[in-house]
């Protein structure tokens, strides 16, 4: 069991850990696991098992193939796309997780990985600074499912001893691949709206800030945390983790700062209401405190990298 297992491996962050965790371990140590296949040039690198992850038994032949000494579960449907079909969101946001803690207590697999979100907070949290500790009252099946598989996951490490560790991340920014069916997913479209010199149609509020990372600090933050000695960790449901935060008008200032011109068409929807109920900005000291996190990229950092990124040649 000393393999590096990535179930959702097609999706956006599954992409980035999947280069991450190439470049650390080995293309030979990585599996990557997808009901579709991963589109990009390294994915060759490393083997590619398809796998539908709601199926308990696709599941345990897979991690038997893979012997995983970690799996990162990150398989998901985003906020946006969760209420438009409640009952599939909550299916798929729970049932490849569930599997993951049985086929860990089994002892398949040593460590798993789950990714929360800021979506497991509702309208009566604090918006500013919202504390790792405050009433998780979510309005979305996303936010419901996370909530629930947050506790499931701290169930299971302590009745079961599982090793599971999560992040409740913020919105995801990366020029490699596009998000899906999320609410934060404007502020990615408005980096590739620009260099394209196109308006960009944004379903928020220009006012509407949002806690945002780049996929850089995202991803050294889900190693550092994998890494962690696991006794330090004081947090076994999800670790709030800051990055930064802004409104589509900010980066829309950020962008002008940094010499390019967007033009938005404002058109809220109920996109809107599901960022408003959401924080501002998290207060992360636990994450801080029990595995050292800290952000790099502040709002000017997140938007010179993205740009940087998205005019190199080839993506990859
Ligand atoms: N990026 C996610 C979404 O917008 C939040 O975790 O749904």
């Amino acid at each position: 069991m000393s393999n590096y297992l990535i179930v959702g491996a097609a999706g956006q962050l599954g992409i980035e850990l999947m280069l991450a965790l190439q470049k650390k371990h080995g293309p030979e140590r990585v599996v990557l696991a997808d009901i579709r296949p991963v589109d990009h040039p390294d994915a060759a690198l490393s083997t590619f098992v398809q796998c539908d992850a709601t199926d308990k038994e696709a599941m345990a032949d897979l991690v038997n193939q893979a012997r995983p000494a970690e799996m990162y579960m990150l398989v998901a449907m985003l906020s946006a796309k969760g209420e438009a079909s409640h009952l599939q969101a909550w299916g798929l946001n729970m049932d490849p997780l569930l599997h993951s803690l049985e086929l860990a207590r089994e002892g398949h697999v040593t460590k798993v990985f789950w990714p929360s979100s800021i979506a497991v907070f509702g309208p009566d949290a604090p918006k500013n600074c919202t504390p790792q500790n405050t009433g998780l009252h979510p309005t979305t099946v996303y936010g419901v499912s996370k909530v629930s598989g947050e506790l499931w996951c701290q169930y299971y490490h302590q009745k079961f001893g599982v090793d599971v560790r999560s992040l409740r991340y913020p919105g995801l920014i990366g020029f490699r691949s596009q998000p899906g069916g999320g609410t934060t997913d404007y502020a990615v479209e408005a980096f590739h709206a620009a260099l394209e010199g196109r308006p960009l149609n944004c379903y928020l509020e220009s006012t509407e800030s949002l806690p945002m990372m780049t996929m850089e600090d995202a991803v050294r933050a889900t190693l550092e945390l994998m890494e962690a000695d696991g006794d330090a960790l004081s947090v076994r449901t999800s670790y709030n983790l800051q990055g930064c935060s802004f409104s589509p008008a900010e980066l829309v200032a950020e962008l002008r700062t940094q010499g390019v011109l967007l033009d938005v068409l404002y058109a809220p929807d109920t996109r809107q209401d599901i960022a408003a109920s959401w924080p501002n900005s998290l207060e992360d000291d636990a994450a801080h405190a029990d595995w050292g996190w800290q952000a790099a990229h502040d709002t000017p950092g997140l938007v010179r990298a993205m740009l940087a990124g998205l005019s190199q040649p080839a993506v990859g």
